[in-house]
């Protein structure tokens, strides 16, 4: 590990390493703004002990609550998104590949189906009629209460390649489902690249996709693990009792540079989740109101001596540092610094993917406010 601290509670080193490919294979589902694996197993190592409870308020695709999950810890995930939990949940305990084959193929696909709003730009008709015949299938299990972990997973997998830049996505060649671009721009994109969407085999990619994201061994311990999901505002959690929580490790919105909702359109359109309620504040000031609130309620949740990694990027190109932003507010709520973490890391982009040389050196960094109760 290289250290070079610039002030006694300021630590820059590659704590942790880039490659996903250490990480477990059940991570591997897109979401904007994700932190890698390797962030949350770093503290939970550091702070917590098998059985701990971990908790993330602003889960997103699960980092923290899976990875708590993998190493025999609690988890507890919460976000304003209903996405998130569809997106977790069933990797917590996932099915076999046995029973996912199973189910997809006792679901009856309809050949003449058009979604509600129009996708053509994005799929072939009878592509199109697959995934609202699954779409429908999955919302009647819904409604009927009979949604199993089997359909579950399905929906996760299904959600995940709406759309994508190869043949193993449900699409034509587009940006993917956490990226999704309008309808227009889409029927641009297709212009430019003189393309129309061919057909796909949505259960072709689901079983191929769920054999890659099972590809990692599952240990027994990680049976008896338990998660709870929660969806809702950070700021207000009644559900999670006072002093319960060994470790937090979370990454909030920062500011309005993401659109959570636009960009997952797409994906909320298949899950019939209407657009939530999300944080986008335009300024430092009305950000820092939301994350007092949000620091006051993990204070109450915290058991004493309890962690919190706080991570936060730069924004508006390094001219605004959010970790400085926090620091008073979670002093305020009653926590102690212990020390701000900037992990930087040198990696190597992946040039067959990107067209970029196989070579070249991009950096990537994270800014973590480390916190005790
Ligand atoms: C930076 S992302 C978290 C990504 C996560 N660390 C991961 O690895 O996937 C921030 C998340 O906060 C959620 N969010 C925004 N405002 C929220 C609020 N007020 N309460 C709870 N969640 C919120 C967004 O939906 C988004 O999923």
């Amino acid at each position: 590990m290289n250290l070079a601290p610039f002030n006694e509670k300021t630590l820059i080193g590659a704590f942790w390493t880039a490659s996903q490919r250490q990480a477990h294979s059940l991570h591997e589902v897109s979401y904007r703004a994700c932190f890698k694996p390797q962030l949350p197993e770093y503290f939970i190592n550091q702070y917590t002990a098998v059985g701990d409870v971990i908790y993330d308020p602003f889960s997103g695709r699960g980092t923290t609550a899976l990875q708590a999950v993998l190493m025999g810890r609690s988890a507890i995930a919460n976000d304003v998104n209903p996405l998130s939990e569809r997106l977790v949940r069933p990797r917590i305990i996932p099915p076999t590949l046995e029973a996912i084959q199973e189910r997809l193929e006792s679901i009856h696909l309809a050949e003449n189906l058009k979604a509600d709003i129009d996708l053509s730009m994005f799929y072939h008709p009878t592509t199109e009629s697959h995934i609202v015949s699954l779409q429908r299938y999955l919302q009647t299990r819904r409604d009927n209460l009979c949604l199993d972990v089997i359909d579950e997973w399905i929906n996760m997998v299904a959600t995940n390649h709406l759309t994508g830049h190869s043949s193993g996505f449900f699409s034509v060649y587009t940006f993917p489902p956490n990226q999704a671009v309008s309808a227009t721009r889409q029927t641009k994109i297709n212009q430019q690249r003189k393309q129309t969407p061919d057909y796909r085999d949505i259960k072709k990619i689901i079983l191929k996709k769920s054999k890659s994201l099972l590809r990692s061994e599952i240990k027994s311990k990680n049976q008896r693990a338990s998660a709870v999901f929660l969806t809702g505002d950070a700021r207000h959690t009644s559900q999670i009792q006072d002093n319960s929580v060994d470790l937090v490790v979370t990454s909030p919105p920062f500011l309005d540079v993401i659109q959570y909702a636009d960009d997952n359109w797409l994906r909320l359109w298949f899950n019939r989740i209407p657009t939530p309620n999300i944080t986008m504040s335009k300024t430092v000031a009305a950000w820092s109101v939301v994350m007092l609130e949000v620091f006051i309620e993990l204070y109450r949740v915290c058991k004493p001596s309890a962690h919190v990694a706080f991570e936060v990027g730069e924004v508006k190109k390094g001219k605004i540092k959010l970790d400085e932003v926090v620091l008073p507010l979670a002093e305020q709520a009653g926590f102690t610094h212990l020390k701000t973490l900037i992990n930087t890391q040198a990696f190597t982009k992946t040039a067959n993917i990107w067209g970029v040389k196989n070579n070249e050196v991009g950096t990537n960094s994270n800014r973590i406010v480390l916190l005790q109760k």
